[in-house]
């Protein structure tokens, strides 16, 4: 009698395990471990040995960009546009829709100059290109979101700003009353 419980036992233990490995037991390796990648997680490394197919930027510091970066970038109406559009959307919130200052982020973060400015003038289109891209002594690099084309068209957009800005302040210098 005994012998033919431990049988019936060994039996139903068998049917448990059977049926527990028909439904993929262990059930710790189930599809929510797997090695897609997740929101918010890293992308995967490259292979060692990968190549960027776009090439890859000589690494320099904004000072060096001003004086070993040339403009590439014909400053037309379609870079300009193009600039403007861009600038809207990542300069704009601090630096004000025309660059001097006011922006909606300005009064919570740090208040950015008036980029129509002489000193700001002066800059060589590289300074500004690096600027864009790794960002100022407080202010946040945007390489991340802007290619390269896009940085140079907000370059030349920005110049367009400054050169309406010294228009503006010619003519109303010749405007203004003359003192005796
Ligand atoms: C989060 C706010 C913020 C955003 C977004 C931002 N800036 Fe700035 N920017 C600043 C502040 C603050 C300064 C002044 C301090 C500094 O140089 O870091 C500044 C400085 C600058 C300067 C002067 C650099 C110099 O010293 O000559 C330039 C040019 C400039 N920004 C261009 C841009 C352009 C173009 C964009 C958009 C692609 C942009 N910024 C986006 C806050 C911002």
């Amino acid at each position: 009698m005994t012998s033919l419980w431990r049988s019936l036992g060994v039996a139903a233990g068998l049917v448990v395990l059977a049926a527990g490995l028909a439904y993929g037991w262990p059930w710790s390796t189930d599809m929510v471990k797997q090695p897609s990648v997740r929101p918010q997680e890293d992308p995967r490394l490259p292979p060692p040995g990968s190549v960027p197919r776009q090439g890859k930027e000589p690494a320099m510091d904004r000072v060096q960009a001003g004086e070993r970066l040339r403009n590439p970038v014909e400053p037309g109406p379609v870079s300009t546009e193009n600039g403007k559009h861009l600038f809207q959307i990542y300069c704009a919130l601090c630096h004000g829709p025309d660059a001097k200052g006011g922006g909606p982020v300005a009064s919570k973060f740090v208040p950015p100059p008036d980029l129509t400015l002489d000193l700001f003038r002066q800059r060589p289109d590289g300074f500004l290109y690096g600027t864009i891209r790794d960002g100022g002594a407080l202010m946040p690099g945007q390489g991340d979101a802007l290619s390269p084309r896009e940085r140079w068209d907000i370059v030349n957009y920005l110049r367009t700003l400054q050169q309406k800005s010294s228009q503006d302040r010619v003519r109303q210098e010749s405007s203004a009353p003359r003192k005796k």
